[in-house]
């Protein structure tokens, strides 16, 4: 039996970037605890699916092939929301756009480009999303940040890493604002966790993987289902006074030092 503190039953979530990765793990997740579903994903036909796997949860979902990155096309998700569900309780903010570039080559349209989708746009979803539950004075937001917005993580991450601390004091000062309100805020911060993208770039190099290794010292990169009992924890009343919270969920990158050298298990 499940604990009726993380039950979201009667409770709508929107989840963004949920064709795959931590946000269809999120999507899914929520739908297992109860549940109903908006979600969306430049890859609409990947977010249908998703879709079909959370009706098969017998929970009702809609799903639409909306790019977060475009202010008029979140203005749109929200309209689509009070069209279908009349309300929200959740709001999980999960992809967005990255690029790689050293910071003496990158293009400041490309850095214009990341600020934009992570910082900007998120913030206009916050806003929606904030509005509408502080009329009902109740709901959360999760934030995906990353690592990278509180340490350094070189490699051409800057136009990343500067948007995600961002995304970061952004969440503070939404939880400061809003939490007084009934809205608490809070962000999820993954080391890294496998996905199409990052097997390529490990396939590229590799020296990679063993590099992101030495920095995990639970010994093994993040697995997109790694993000959903935190973000169940998060999207219920079972985290009622936890607002502002920056969590890492890393295999304990935060916590160890650069120079630090992580425990072998014996034999
Ligand atoms: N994977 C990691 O190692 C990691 C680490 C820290 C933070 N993050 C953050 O978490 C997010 C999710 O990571 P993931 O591994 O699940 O990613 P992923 O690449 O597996 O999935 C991202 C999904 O978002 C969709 N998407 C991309 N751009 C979009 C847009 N503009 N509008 C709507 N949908 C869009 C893609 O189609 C894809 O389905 C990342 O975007 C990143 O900001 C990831």
């Amino acid at each position: 039996m499940t604990h009726p503190l993380f039950d979201l039953s009667g409770r709508v979530a929107l989840v963004t970037g949920a064709a795959q990765g931590m946000g269809r793990a999120m999507a899914i997740g929520f739908a297992e605890a109860g549940a109903d579903l908006l979600i969306c994903d430049l890859n609409e036909a990947g977010a249908q699916a998703t879709a079909e796997h959370v009706r098969s949860l017998g929970r009702r979902v809609v799903a639409t092939g909306t790019d977060i990155t475009d202010i008029a096309q979140v203005h749109d998700l929200f309209a689509t929301l009070d069209r279908e569900f009349g309300r929200i309780d959740v709001l999980a903010n999960v992809t967005g756009p990255s690029t790689l570039a050293r910071p003496e080559d990158l293009k400041l349209e490309d850095l214009e480009r990341i600020v934009h989708g992570l910082l900007i746009a998120r913030f206009c979803a916050c806003q929606e999303g904030g509005r509408r539950m502080l009329a009902a004075k109740k709901g959360s937001i999760i934030n995906l940040g990353s690592i990278g917005g509180v340490t350094a993580l070189g490699r051409g991450n800057i136009a990343y890493s500067a948007a995600m601390g961002g995304v970061i004091q952004m969440t503070r000062e939404l939880s400061t604002e809003w939490s007084g309100r009934g809205v608490r805020v809070n962000a999820i911060l993954p080391a890294q966790v496998i996905n199409p993208g990052l097997e390529q770039r490990m396939q590229e190099d590799p020296h990679l993987e063993a590099m992101f290794l030495r920095g995990i010292p639970m010994g093994r990169l993040g697995r997109p289902d790694d993000i959903k009992g935190l973000a169940i924890f998060l999207a219920s009343d079972a985290s009622a006074w936890i607002t502002g919270a920056i969590i890492p969920m890393d295999g304990g990158n935060l916590a160890q030092n650069a120079g630090g050298t992580p425990g072998k298990s014996e034999g």
